[in-house]
């Protein structure tokens, strides 16, 4: 098992989702806030484009971190230019595939628009996030994420392309040295170039890097929702797949709670529903703890305001702790036929049995959960290995690997 990254550059990130407009970016804005008070050196960043984060600070947006308030001086905010990101990290491979679509007969702007790459944009903003972490000069890095994880699923996907990128990529630029010269005078559209396989290369590399960052032992999420039965049911799918994915989820905020205090008939009725809902809640995500922030009378706008808004949130809890919760996926021998098998686990919280398929595929594990869809590479111990029995219980999906592999088996 990997030991603890006991670097101290290594920033503690925080990750806040959830759905569209309950309030993702005031409380991660809140968060960056009450961390820069705690003496953090923080950066808060977005690759939203509407430049909320920015609005709900009271600050212009930047592109380059920039400090958020003048009597806060420990706290930056980024908001990043996606467009400016897809250019400088996805520029040299569109050139390439815009090329290849022209010469194989579509007109320039079809060819110019299949290669915007529509919802990738975030993914490779975040790359972004990365240099950011990798400067040493952060203690934290709050981030707000697209609604209901979008972004965070978007990212296991070069994680699924890892095992053929490795394989195939040498092999093709070997292949391709060799043959090219010959290849460009028959082949009906041009190989890539090396600087186009380079350009690859380091996408490939630098979102695996991006995803190291967000499911490693200093990052987490946290789940915003507002205590509504059509929010709620979308927070539990989303907590389903950012386990499957590999996230770790260490809290869930419950925001807009209506104060019961001093009610009128109107108030009185959202407030019962909503605490009916709050039990719910509290119940069905437990262990995860629940923090509540109360509707405010007014929008919580620049630091002074949002400040208070964390102090309400988390109240004694230290929200900046590394996270304890465990990581979906443990690997571990399994001792129970006393041959040496192993099981691999992962978390699933609220998956329905029927929705949950596993299937292998050489040396990978291919694990739907309703909707979502993630192609896992085995780890070495495993691989070679065959299941012996898989079955979901307690939220947690078990698999059995046979203690010898397919070829050594039976001796
Ligand atoms: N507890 C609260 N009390 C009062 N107003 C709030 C509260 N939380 C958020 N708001 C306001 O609600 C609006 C939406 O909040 P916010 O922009 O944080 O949501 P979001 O989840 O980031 O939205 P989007 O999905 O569009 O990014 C903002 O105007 C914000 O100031
Ligand atoms: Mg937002």
């Amino acid at each position: 098992m990997t030991r603890p990254d006991a670097s101290p550059a290594t920033p503690r990130v925080l990750l806040f989702t959830g759905k569209g407009g309950v309030g993702k970016t005031t409380v991660a804005a809140a968060t960056a806030t009450l961390a820069a008070r705690a003496g953090h050196k923080t950066l808060v960043v977005s690759t939203d484009t509407a430049h909320s984060l920015a609005d709900a600070l009271g600050v212009p947006p930047s592109d380059d971190p920039a400090e958020a308030a003048p009597d806060l001086p420990g706290l930056y905010v980024q908001q990043i230019d996606t467009q400016r990101a897809l250019e400088r990290h996805w520029g040299e491979l569109r050139g390439y595939a815009r090329d290849v679509l022209v010469e194989l007969g579509l007109d320039e702007i079809t060819s110019e628009e299949i290669t915007v790459l529509p919802g990738a944009e975030e993914v490779i903003a975040l790359l972004e996030l990365r240099e950011q972490a990798r400067t040493g000069r952060w203690d934290v890095i709050v981030v707000d994420c697209a609604p209901t994880a979008e972004t965070l699923r978007l990212l296991a996907l070069p994680e699924a392309l890892d095992w053929h990128v490795n394989r195939l990529l040498p092999v093709g630029r070997r292949l391709m040295r060799a043959v090219s010269p010959l290849v460009r005078q028959v082949a009906r559209v041009s190989m890539p170039g090396d600087d186009v396989v380079g350009a690859g290369e380091r996408l490939h590399r630098g979102l695996l890097d991006v995803r190291a960052i967000l499911t490693g032992e200093n990052a987490s999420v946290r789940l915003v929702l507002t205590p509504e039965a059509v929010v709620v049911a979308e927070a539990r799918r989303t907590l389903t797949s950012l386990s499957l994915y590999g996230y770790r989820v260490d809290a869930v905020i419950a925001n807009r709670v209506f104060p019961a205090e001093g009610a009128d008939p109107w108030r009185e009725r959202w407030a019962a529903a909503q605490g009916r809902r709050l039990a719910e809640v509290a119940e069905s995500f437990a262990p995860l703890p629940v923090h509540t922030v109360p509707y405010l009378p007014a929008e919580p706008v620049g630091t002074a305001a949002l400040a208070e808004l964390g102090a309400t949130l988390y109240g004694d809890a230290d929200p900046f702790a590394r996270p304890v919760v465990e990581p979906p996926m443990r690997v571990a021998p399994d001792g129970r036929d006393g041959r040496g098998g192993w099981e691999l686990s992962l978390a699933l919280p609220f998956a329905e049995r029927d929705a949950v398929d596993l299937a292998r595929k050489g040396d990978e594990l291919i694990i739907t959960a309703g909707p979502y869809r993630r192609v896992l590479a085995l780890p070495a111990a495993l691989a070679r290995r065959t299941v012996a029995e898989a079955a979901l219980r307690d939220g947690r999906l078990r698999v059995r690997f046979e203690a010898g592999g397919p070829d050594d088996r039976e001796s």
